[in-house]
């Protein structure tokens, strides 16, 4: 029996270090990342120009918007330029399932990423976000940029010409950066709204 003493103690051992690195696991969440509307870090090694952002189970009308990314002239299309979505559920909330990590914790499930094509083109198939329940801000898609050696930075989100909360006040207080934001959906007869949102690049 004596040559077999050690097994009990080295059982002993390796649990107690697995419950500490639980114990750790559970006490210490990482931390969220320092910058709350980023996302372009996070993005998968297979971006392509097109994604689907919320599944065929998510509640909501659908949602299509296309768009053409421009260099700072506003006419050549730019390609390679990663972009980075997130908006609200149908019922103006950013959902989360509990197990985000990074700014999904912020920015909930319903994100995505693209790279312009070529043509400078992207897509991304939706759901048409719900306004806030308190009702202080149009329903919106935020956006960001990523150019190659240039840091991330956000354009004017996504908002609906059709949206009451876009009335004269607040258009007249849109940053326009990137260009407008402000897209005018149309409902085809699938019951898919479409959209166009075309960037223009920061100087
Ligand atoms: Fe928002």
């Amino acid at each position: 029996m004596r040559p077999l003493s050690w097994i009990p103690s080295f059982v002993l051992i390796a649990s107690l270090l697995g419950l500490s690195v639980l114990s750790a696991c559970a006490q210490e969440p990482r931390p969220l990342p320092d910058c709350e509307w980023c996302g372009a870090a996070e993005a998968p090694d297979d971006v392509s120009w097109t994604t689907t952002i919320a599944g065929a189970d998510e509640p909501g009308e659908p949602m299509v918007i296309t768009g053409t990314v421009y260099r700072p002239d506003g006419e050549t299309p730019a390609p390679g330029v990663l972009l980075y979505v997130y908006h609200t559920d149908a019922e103006g909330i950013y959902p989360t399932r509990g197990d985000e990590q990074g700014n999904a914790r912020r920015h909930g499930y319903l994100r995505g990423w693209m790279r312009t094509d070529d043509a400078g083109q992207y897509r991304f198939t939706t759901i048409r976000p719900g306004t806030y329940p308190s009702r202080n801000e149009p329903a919106h898609v935020h956006m960001t940029i990523k150019e190659p050696d240039r840091a991330e930075y956000w354009v004017d989100s996504i908002v609906f010409a059709d949206d009451p909360l876009v009335d004269a006040a607040y258009r007249a207080e849109r940053d326009e950066r990137g260009g407008s934001g402000i897209v005018d959906l149309t409902r085809g007869d699938d019951g898919v709204w479409r959209g166009q949102r075309d960037v223009v690049l920061m100087e």
